[in-house]
């Protein structure tokens, strides 16, 4: 290939977070010979990161949001796109494929999730790419969930059964318009791609949540119990789930962090085992930081990420794909 790498360090011996990193080593490459070289890579590149969680591409020649969509295009899958998704998050789109990480504000931190975990469609694919690094922090930690899953039980088995047992059930309460200051800012209009109140309900019913509106139009919703663990191909189990984001994190002037998650039978989580969770989440972290130009491919069945505050301008932007050819098909939606 007209193009030159070094592998460097996939060198986790599977025992923490760090991602694969790639340096592209042709300062002059032209972007359509690294397109080329992501296509011809892309089993590869996408194995690896199932393997170590992600993989970072340094120093490749990406410099803007469409440059980003190309090297993404490049790997051939699905795209899965934001507005049909039922993200919490604000998040403005610069292509087709790729949109803004999170637009909420440098002070609020983003705690570790897997990207709409929360919800009954979720991408198996995440892509970042770094446009603007914060003048400090900013980073995006990592946190691989297969051995956090292991940890865990080994910690807390009961806690793991009944996560496994009885599932997850999650409540936000959603704006009537967008709400940029929040990390969960996202309307219920915008969420649930409705204009109105019959449409939103009908919609809810469908995905089999329970609500209740509130005062100011706000919307109340409950998804059903969903799964809190996955296995994947190789047969590694993940802590795939949004509990550390939900308990840590779901807060804002509509919503409580402790009345955010529950069990899928409504029974209460074990408040001691979910802290223990968090801390092994923080200890096995990789905190990436950002040069311009970069990119990451992640697989969200594998790691969870974060968002640490930051100083100054930080634009990371990011884009979503899934592994079959219709991400939205109703009879297999978790893909
Ligand atoms: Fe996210």
């Amino acid at each position: 290939m007209p193009i030159t790498t070094s592998k460097i360090d996939c060198i986790t011996n599977n025992k923490d977070s760090s991602p694969c990193i790639i340096h592209c080593e042709d300062k002059d490459v032209a972007l359509d010979d690294a397109l080329n070289w992501v296509t011809h890579e892309a089993n590869n590149l996408l194995a690896s990161a199932t393997d170590h969680g992600a993989v970072l591409l340094r120093d490749f020649p990406v410099k803007s949001a469409e440059d980003f969509d190309a090297i993404v295009s490049a790997l051939n899958l699905p795209n899965f796109p934001y507005e049909k998704s039922l993200s919490n998050a604000v998040r403005v789109n610069r292509t087709p494929r790729v949109f803004s990480a999170n637009e909420a504000p440098p002070e609020v931190q983003i705690f570790f999730h897997h990207e709409m975990a929360q919800t009954p469609l979720y991408p198996r694919w995440i892509f970042f790419s770094c446009e603007v690094a914060a003048e400090e922090g900013g980073a995006t930690p990592i946190c691989r969930s297969d051995l956090l899953f292991e940890r865990l039980q080994a910690d807390r088995p009961d806690f793991v059964q009944a996560c496994e047992q009885r599932g997850l059930r999650y409540t936000n309460v959603m704006p009537s318009d967008n709400d940029a200051k929040s990390g969960m800012g996202r309307s219920w209009k915008s969420t649930l791609g409705v204009n109105g109140h019959s449409a939103a309900e009908k919609r809810l019913r469908d995905l089999d949540y329970t609500w209740e509106w509130l005062d100011g139009d706000c919307l109340r919703a409950t998804t059903p119990a969903l799964p809190a663990v996955a296995q994947l191909d190789d047969g590694r189990r993940v802590f795939f789930n949004q509990l550390i984001a939900a308990f840590r994190g779901w807060k804002d002037a509509r919503n409580d962090p402790s009345k955010s998650i529950r069990h899928g039978d409504g029974s209460p989580l074990d408040v001691e085992a979910v802290k223990h969770a968090v801390t092994i989440s923080e200890a096995l972290a990789f905190d990436l930081l950002w040069k311009k130009g970069d990119v990451v491919i992640l697989d969200n069945m594998v790691s969870m990420h974060a968002r640490r505050t930051f100083t100054g301008t930080r634009k990371v932007l990011a884009s979503l794909a899934c592994v079959e050819t219709n991400c939205f098909n109703a009879n297999s939606p978790r893909n």
